[in-house]
């Protein structure tokens, strides 16, 4: 993986400590990840796209024009089939404005309450800005929301989302199992495979 001739940087845009666990063990030593508190930027980034490409840019873009760094920055989304793809790009917030996600667990199984249908997909969308050029990379991870709580590894939905073909939820997985299968993991394996293709 070292076909770089020198490190880049990238800053990967969110404040959130298991996304960057989670793709932090994906990127090759030759990219240098810096984190939102490493150029000085404390406020909260804007996501106020109403899709989760939309937000992904959004924060990215924010990064670039404050900041001036290359960047990028992920934003998932769970989309359940049985509640016309809610809570989608409102899955931080779908029980509250304090993105509570015990909280928001909890408002899903409610949801979900006697229905049979317990299909649902998390999508990733990462968008990259490296100089003047945008790109994006998605990952989607089909599965379903189980009945109850199980496990407490991951964050988020993790202790109610099993991915297809798994007898475990999420939260049941350690980080490896999760990425290997995971929307983030899939998203962050194309943002790679394209940084090594343009470093060779
Ligand atoms: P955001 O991308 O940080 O806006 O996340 C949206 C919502 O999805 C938040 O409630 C997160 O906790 C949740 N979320 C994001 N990624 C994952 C994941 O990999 N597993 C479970 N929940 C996640």
């Amino acid at each position: 993986m070292n076909a770089f001739t020198e490190k880049i940087k990238l800053v990967f845009a969110t404040n959130n400590p298991n996304k960057i666990k989670e793709i932090k063990a994906l990127i090759p030593d030759n990219i240098q990840l810096l984190s939102l508190e490493d150029i000085g930027c404390k406020e909260d980034i804007p996501e106020t796209s109403n899709t989760i490409e939309g937000n992904a840019l959004q924060k990215m873009e924010y990064v670039k024009q404050n900041y001036g760094y290359d960047c990028f920055a992920d934003d998932t989304g769970l989309e359940v089939e049985a509640l016309n793809g809610a809570p989608g790009v409102h899955s931080a917030r779908y029980a509250g404005e304090d993105k509570n996600s015990t909280a928001n667990v909890q408002k899903l199984l409610k949801e979900l309450e006697g229905k049979e249908n317990r299909r649902a997909r998390f999508k990733t969308v990462i968008a990259l800005q490296l100089g003047k050029e945008q790109y994006t990379f998605t990952g989607i991870c089909s599965g379903n929301v189980i009945f109850d709580t199980r496990g407490n590894q991951g964050f988020g939905y993790d202790p109610v989302f099993q991915p297809e073909g798994k007898t475990q939820t999420f939260a049941q997985m350690d980080l490896e199992e999760k990425s290997e299968l995971s929307h983030r993991g899939r998203a962050t394996r194309k943002l790679v495979d394209f940084l090594v293709k343009k470093g060779q």
